[in-house]
């Protein structure tokens, strides 16, 4: 069974109620209608009466729950609650009425805020920024986390290495600016998400251009200060660096640069020392090994909420959809 089979098999084991606000888009409702057919999550769609009849017309929206923004008899209580999370940052009850209108994203949140939804999927037709931030404003990170980051779930076909070429490579999608401290809690997360996603021991290699002090420079020296960090803070994962990229993954080439280590060689858990690099990294995996890249997923949140490349397709959000279900489920 491939990667997203296997998400979509434990989605359905025990489904979640899902958001997406997104109805401006006819992707959503292509989405919509393979997501409810196959049992995937319950699905609540945000958008006016005209919004749904236009962009959903010829699509089969049975069990889908139709939120409209401006006749909701549970509006009221978002708004308490936006203003009630929001108030020191200047938000009152019109602004929040306000913004909730007119970014549905924001409704989507507090409807996960208030109890009433389990996770949230956009970005179809909004930019990463602009999909992240009402979640970072109003949902907030999981307790004892600092920083929300991104991964991305890579399924590289006919690859040996990582896990039967499974890997998570992160932070390729939020932080713009890291220290080691930064670096050190992404991969702890990473490592969680690589367990619960993929089910084998995470091995996480903290990349770089330098093998364990083969180069000198404040950019080698951030990253492995983060190796020291993350083997104090959090002992019982297995994880290594600094490594170049061949050493984290080729067992010839760790036997030469890393020789000992119990990651090098076999790395399935990449993170990356910037975002530049991350973001560049999987873009580069995905056009030329041809795989498939499934995120960016956000990890480190108090409540799922994931986002989509613009450039998505239909099945690019059944399968966000799917993985966003999953974490509900551990939530
Ligand atoms: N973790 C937790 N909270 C955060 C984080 C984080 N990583 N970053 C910001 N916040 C919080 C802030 O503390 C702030 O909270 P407050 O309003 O309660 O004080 C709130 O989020 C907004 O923070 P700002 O710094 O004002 O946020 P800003 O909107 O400038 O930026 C964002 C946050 C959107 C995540 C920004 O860092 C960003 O744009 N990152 C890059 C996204 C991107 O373009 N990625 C590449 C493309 S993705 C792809 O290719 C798939």
């Amino acid at each position: 069974m491939s990667f997203i089979d296997e998400i979509k098999a434990k989605a359905k084991a025990d489904k979640k109620r899902i958001v997406l606000p997104e109805t401006m888009d006819k992707r959503t409702f292509e989405a919509a209608e393979k997501i409810l057919k196959e049992g995937i999550a319950d699905l609540i769609l945000i958008g006016t009466p005209e919004a749904i009849a236009e962009n959903g017309k010829g699509f089969d929206l049975t069990g889908a729950t139709i939120v409209d923004p401006f006749n909701d008899p549970n509006k009221q209580k978002y708004i308490d609650k936006f203003v009630e999370l929001r108030a020191k940052k200047g938000v009152t009850p019109e602004s929040a009425k306000e913004q909730m209108e007119k970014d549905y994203m924001y409704y989507a949140c507090l409807m996960c805020k208030c109890g009433d939804a389990d996770g949230v999927v956009s970005g179809a037709c909004h930019s990463t920024g602009n999909t992240i931030r009402p979640a970072l404003q109003l949902l907030k990170t999981k307790k004892g986390v600092r920083s929300v980051s991104g991964f991305f779930l890579m399924e590289v076909p006919n690859c040996t290495m990582g896990e039967h070429g499974l890997f998570v490579f992160a932070d390729c999608a939020v932080n713009v600016d890291f220290d080691s401290a930064k670096l050190a809690e992404i991969a702890a997360l990473s490592a969680e998400s690589f367990r619960n996603f993929v089910g084998a021991e995470p091995k996480v290699a903290m990349l770089s251009y330098s093998t364990k002090g083969s180069a000198k420079h404040d950019d080698v020296t951030k990253v492995a200060d983060a190796v020291k960090i993350a083997h104090e803070q959090y002992p019982d994962i297995k994880l290594d660096g600094e490594l170049q990229l061949d050493a984290a993954i080729v067992p010839e080439v760790a036997a030469l640069k890393a020789p000992g280590s119990e990651v090098a060689g076999h790395a399935n858990t990449l993170v990356f020392p910037s975002l530049e690099a991350g973001n560049i990294g999987y873009k580069l995996v995905q056009r030329l090994a041809k795989a498939n890249a499934y995120g960016p997923v956000l990890q480190g949140l108090a409540y799922p909420v994931n986002d989509l490349s613009r450039g998505c397709y239909a099945d690019d959000i059944v399968g966000v959809v799917a993985m966003t279900a999953v974490q509900a489920q551990m939530a």
